[in-house]
């Protein structure tokens, strides 16, 4: 397989009152082109920082960090922030979306602003992915109007505008009901179908339980890794025990 994300011994402190405080320590792993990866551990274990971290938003203190053969840690500012843009897609607990643009303008902003000659294009990329997302009827209503499952589902059309290579969540699917929450869920599952690798932090270990593999932080390191194989629908009983199993053997 083919390395699209590599952490070798990546190290965080952040400068604090009482000096500095080490939060990630000795973290290495990679993400496959295409494979679907989940990250799960207790409220402050590290799981934030450590996306921030591997997808370039934040440098590493110690260690590097290569996507795609580049090492994150060297390359300068701007350079990151351009892979992230063209390369890269990022979903957060809450959408954020423009309150004054209805739900497709939503979506297009960021895309138009980057190639303003291609508005046609872009106007039916997000139509397209709207579509898929199952809201291309709501394409022309503000978004004071949908439901949080659904603005969700526009956050991720948002970052599917580039055709990202990698897509980061960070607890995409934490603010949701869970309906809503699946709903956005099958919609990462059709998204890594087709090719595109996936890192997603989630407290649910139903969600995890649809990638392939867990990685399960505990004091801001890897505590276990856990591979599920390729979940290929139906019952998920058994995959979710098998990811309660192993947080509960490390204590979390
Ligand atoms: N910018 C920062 N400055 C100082 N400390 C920080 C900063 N960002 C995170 N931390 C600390 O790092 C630790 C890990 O935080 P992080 O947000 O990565 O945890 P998390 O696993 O994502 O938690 P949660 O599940 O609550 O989102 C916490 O102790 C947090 O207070
Ligand atoms: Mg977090």
């Amino acid at each position: 397989m083919n390395t699209i994300l590599k952490a070798e011994n990546v190290g965080k402190s952040f400068a604090g009152e009482n000096g500095e405080s080490r939060v990630l320590q000795n973290i290495s792993f990679t993400v496959e082109k295409g494979e679907f990866v989940s990250i799960m551990g207790p409220s402050g274990s590290g799981k934030s920082t450590l996306l921030y971290c591997v997808s370039g938003m934040d440098t590493v203190s110690e260690g590097r960090v290569e996507f795609c053969g580049q090492d994150l840690s060297r390359c300068g500012d701007e350079i990151r922030s351009d892979l992230r843009r063209t390369r890269m897609g990022f979903v957060f607990q809450q959408p954020s979306l423009l309150k004054n643009l209805n739900v497709l303008d939503n979506i297009m902003l960021i895309a138009l602003r980057e190639n303003k000659k291609d508005a046609a294009a872009i106007q039916s990329r997000a139509m397209a992915l709207m579509e898929k997302a199952g809201i291309a009827a709501l394409a022309d209503r503000g978004i004071d109007s949908l439901s949080g499952g659904q603005l969700q589902r526009a956050g991720v059309c948002r970052a599917l505008m580039c055709a990202p290579e990698i897509l980061f969540g960070d607890e995409p699917t934490g603010a949701l009901n869970s309906s809503a929450a699946q709903e956005v869920m099958e919609m990462f599952r059709r998204v890594n179908a087709a090719g595109t690798a996936i890192l997603l932090v989630t407290h649910d270990a139903k969600i995890a339980a649809q990638s392939e593999r867990v990685i399960l932080m505990r004091d801001g390191g890897i505590a276990d890794d856990i591979s599920l194989g390729r979940y290929q629908g139906g019952a998920l009983e058994e995959r979710t025990a098998r990811v309660d199993r192993a947080t509960r053997a490390i204590g979390i």
